[in-house]
């Protein structure tokens, strides 16, 4: 029996549904933490692809159970949605297997504008959010005038704090210049999407706490990465959460020492999608990959940017984690490099530096340092086990591995459930 966390150890996509995906298989419970339906994760099941936003993607596997928990921030009309479309896919999501914490703050429609409106004000400065709401969400949360699921399970109550806060809202609006919101139409789309969610809201630490004492496996399933954490990321270009491991306690009432490892997934190379610092960025290696259509954001579409592995910003991520073993995802994306760089160091003025800076203005004006490892120009995606590698692979995420300072043990060498090496 143990229960793993797994988070992201860059700025986001690394690949977590598609490795949650995988280790559900042995696991019995996973359970989303942190984020909204900023989050996109891909998985692909026998051809079929699945993009989850706001549902564990352990729900695509049958027997298991999935949990958003209270730490999530749940848009009710965006996860009634996508409860529909799993279903139309014939993916079974009935109370026995789907659990939503009551206590999970709701994203309401002032919240998305909110986030529109501060973004294009921002201009050049923009965070470059999914525009989904999730900071002005939290902000609400973190201020106690926050709606949550159990909320909206009394409609009474639910209705007369609505009221309440699109009223101080639209005038929050109306100084941006934006359309004011309809109380009565509001209302009504989130007590018809609340009657929806009503089977699946409980209170979700209960449910955990005794699958624990039974001796149920759980798997914590992060969204975004550690660089996009609102505490160790490149505040402001960060999201709203803790998207680190802590994360995965406050976010579920789930207790430290109850967890038994922490899982990091990191890509091969690095990608981040948004505007911010990204000091191992490369535009030739950035078009490569969407020259082969890789790349685009699964929750807005947008191209990532991509750079080359960080080892500076992954052992940073290691340290906050407490990651113990890494998952390397998209080794396939570098199949055809003559020569790798990796990124040990960073230059900062004169100074060497071995973690990235907390300053985000520091961090832009950051030179990697790289070694440059050979390539191995053969197709790594029909590997079935790791010595199914070219030697220079192998050498390419030990390399990793040892910069890293966590111990191998996944490596992804396509999409699919069976592009897939457990060391
Ligand atoms: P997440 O948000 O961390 O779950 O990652 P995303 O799903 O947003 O992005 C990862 C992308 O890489 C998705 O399109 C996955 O299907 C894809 N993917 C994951 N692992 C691999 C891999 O090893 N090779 C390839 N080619 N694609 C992968
Ligand atoms: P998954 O779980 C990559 C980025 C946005 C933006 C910043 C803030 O799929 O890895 P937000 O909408 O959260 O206020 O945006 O965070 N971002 C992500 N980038 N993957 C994600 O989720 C992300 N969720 C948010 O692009 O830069
Ligand atoms: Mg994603």
């Amino acid at each position: 029996m143990s229960n793993t966390i797994l988070v992201g150890a860059q700025w986001g996509d690394e690949g977590k549904g598609k490795i949650i995906d995988f280790l559900t298989e042995t696991a019995d419970i996973v359970v989303r933490s942190q984020g909204g339906n900023n989050a996109g994760h891909t998985v692909i099941v026998d051809g079929a692809k699945y993009v989850l936003h706001l549902i564990p993607s352990g729900i695509l596997r049958s027997g298991k159970k999935c949990v958003i928990g209270n730490g999530v921030v749940i848009d009710p009309i965006a996860v009634a949605q996508e409860i529909a479309g799993l279903r139309d896919k014939k993916i079974k999501v009935t109370k026995d297997n789907l659990l939503i914490s009551d206590c999970a703050h709701l994203v309401l429609p002032y919240h998305r504008v909110l986030d529109e409106q501060r973004e294009s004000k921002k201009g050049k400065n923009r965070i470059g959010t999914t525009k989904r709401g999730i900071g002005p969400a939290y902000g609400d949360k973190a201020a106690r005038v926050g709606l949550r699921v159990g909320d909206l399970m009394q409609p009474a109550i639910f209705s007369e704090k609505l009221a309440q806060r699109i009223k101080e809202n639209n005038a929050v609006l109306k100084a941006f210049g934006a359309k004011p919101l309809k109380f009565a139409e509001v209302n009504a789309a989130y007590l018809e999407a609340g009657k929806k969610l009503a089977p699946f809201v409980g209170n979700t630490v209960v449910f955990l706490h005794e699958s624990l004492q039974s001796g149920k496996e759980i798997l914590f399933e992060g969204a975004q990465g550690t660089f996009l954490d609102i505490d160790h990321g490149t505040y402001p270009y960060v999201t709203s959460s803790n998207t680190t491991a802590g994360g995965a306690c406050t976010g579920s009432g789930v207790p430290p020492h109850r967890m038994d490892r922490v899982l990091g997934v990191m890509k091969a190379y690095t990608t981040r999608v948004g505007e911010g610092p990204f000091p191992t960025e490369n535009a030739e290696f950035s078009d490569l990959l969407h020259g082969m259509g890789r790349e685009f954001g699964a929750t807005t579409g947008r191209a990532r940017r991509c750079g080359w592995f960080d080892a500076v910003a992954v052992r940073y991520a290691a340290m906050i984690n407490g990651i113990d073993d890494i998952a390397i995802t998209n080794l396939d994306g570098l199949d055809s490099l003559p020569s790798i760089k990796m990124c040990t160091h960073y230059k900062i003025g004169k100074k060497t530096v071995e973690v990235p800076p907390s300053d985000f203005r520091q961090l832009q004006g950051a030179k990697p340092v790289y070694i440059e490892l050979p390539g191995w120009q053969t197709p790594t995606h029909e590997a079935q086990k790791y010595s199914d590698l070219p030697k220079n692979a192998r050498a390419y995420v030990e390399q990793v591995a040892k910069l890293t300072g966590a111990k191998l043990t996944i490596v992804s060498v396509g999409p699919n459930r069976d592009q897939t090496i457990l060391l």
